[in-house]
């Protein structure tokens, strides 16, 4: 593992505004972060392009956005009360407590015991459960036992009727959400690749229940999140698809693929194209006793459609797309953030912050800008050190209020990824950045 970048990046997202660790004042609480001014920028760009790619462009989906509290039945009926377990074991030294199948942990641990002349001795695997329980209700003892979602899926499909009686959808048709997933985690690790609160981006995509046609699918999504996060600035090399072979898949998955990155912790999945069949409609109908079938308008015919899931992790695609861009050049850091992703898209300087008529301008263009983009002010020190501060936060581009500007209205430009300059019109301003954004 590249440890040096990773203490890299994680001492930038704390530096910076971009990550905290959660509750950090009482101690902390293991896998749990909390998103800065920067981070939350950031997390909602990711989200606003994934939501417009998926919901606002697209004739064959629509949104959802369902509760985390769900009726305990959802969880027995998707099967996550009996299947969705992890294997643990316990060092019956000290107690602590690992994944089985987290073999470089348990190594670790046993090195360490070792180092101090012990030898771990281990439990027999068990399975744990990793949904979290909550408790609903006013009355001390009357309370009812609930599960905050292990996946934001079950609020889709649960919602598959009242989609199909209040839209006009037809199969092939998708369903998209984003909202927050809890886990038990046993080992959460990673900065924020393996947490306990951490937030996805699912479409759940409804097809005829057909062999001939679902690996046509399958594969389409595949391909198209490939294209996704390249699109937005991720190195192709640094992807790759990893095949699921029968026994790794979860229990609910004919078929699944992940998208795996290429981080400084080894190849990790960054994203998982699953194909569900028709268990989650079909469990539900069993479990709630209501008709999920589909009717085909033309043919009559009614059916139980399959899903082919695409489900992605806002915080781990925040973390790889920090970690992707995350270079340094020349003694400079630069985070080469996508602009659709960068938390300000521009930030404004008076090239003297004493001189009033410079800083007048400049607040101006400042002011109007807002209206259209996330902009920074920025009047301290010298240009140069401005810029560093914006490169390491990754805006990709800085205007500077000079004096030619004070003559002629014009204002630079620079650009964060080759520091050339423009030298640029205040009135085209916005057309100019909105084509560069874009
Ligand atoms: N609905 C299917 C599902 O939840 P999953 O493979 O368990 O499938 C999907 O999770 C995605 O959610 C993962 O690829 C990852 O991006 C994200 N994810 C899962 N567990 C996570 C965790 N503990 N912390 C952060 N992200 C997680």
């Amino acid at each position: 593992m590249n440890e040096d970048l990773m203490d890299k990046i994680v001492a930038l997202c704390k530096r910076r505004g971009f990550i905290y660790s959660g509750s950090e004042i009482y101690g902390g609480l293991g896998g749990t972060w909390d998103y800065g001014p920067l981070g939350v920028e950031l997390k909602n760009n990711i989200k606003r392009e994934w939501w417009k790619d998926m919901v606002q462009m697209r004739d064959d989906m629509v949104g959802v956005d369902a509760a985390i509290m769900m009726n305990p039945k959802v969880w027995e009926a998707s099967g996550h009360v009996e299947a969705f377990t992890d294997p643990l074991v316990e060092c019956k030294l000290c107690h602590e407590r690992f994944r089985a199948d987290h073999i470089e942990d348990i190594k670790s641990h046993e090195h360490a015991h070792a180092e101090k002349d012990k030898k771990c001795e281990w439990t027999e695997p068990q399975k744990f459960n990793l949904l979290v329980k909550a408790y609903l209700g006013v009355v001390e003892g009357k309370q009812s036992e609930i599960y905050l979602r292990g996946e934001i899926t079950q609020g889709v499909h649960v919602n598959f009727k009242n989609v199909l009686d209040s839209t006009r959808v037809k199969i092939p048709f998708g369903i998209a959400q984003i909202g927050k997933a809890f886990r038990n985690e046993i080992t959460p690790g990673n900065f924020t690749f393996r947490s306990r609160e951490f937030e996805q981006m699912e479409v759940q995509y409804y097809i005829t229940p057909d062999e001939k046609d679902d690996m046509k699918w399958f594969n389409y999504w595949k391909d198209f999140w490939m294209d996704w996060y390249v699109n937005l600035g991720i190195k192709k090399e640094n992807l790759r698809f990893k095949e699921h072979e029968e026994g790794q898949r979860a229990h609910y998955a004919k078929a699944a693929t992940d998208i795996e990155y290429n981080s400084p912790f080894g190849w990790s999945e960054f994203m998982g194209i699953h194909h569900r069949g028709d268990w989650d409609l079909s469990r539900h109908e069993n479990y709630s006793g209501q008709s999920l079938k589909y009717k085909d308008s033309e043919s009559g015919e009614e059916y139980t459609p399959w899903d082919i899931e695409s489900s992605a992790g806002v915080d781990r695609s925040a973390l790889f797309f920090l970690i992707d861009a995350y270079i340094e050049e020349d003694g400079r850091t630069i985070l080469k953030l996508h602009p659709k992703l960068a938390p300000y898209k521009v930030a404004v300087f008076p090239l003297l912050a004493n001189k009033p008529d410079l800083a007048k301008l400049a607040r101006e263009i400042y002011e109007d800008l807002k209206k259209d983009f996330m902009v920074a002010w920025d009047d301290r020190g010298n240009i140069g050190g401005r810029y560093a501060s914006q490169d390491e936060i990754g805006t990709p581009f800085c205007i500077t209020v000079d004096f030619q500007s004070l003559k002629d209205n014009t204002v630079t430009v620079r650009d964060r990824d080759t520091t050339k300059q423009d030298r640029v019109k205040i009135v085209d301003l916005k057309d100019y950045l909105s084509v560069k954004i874009k």
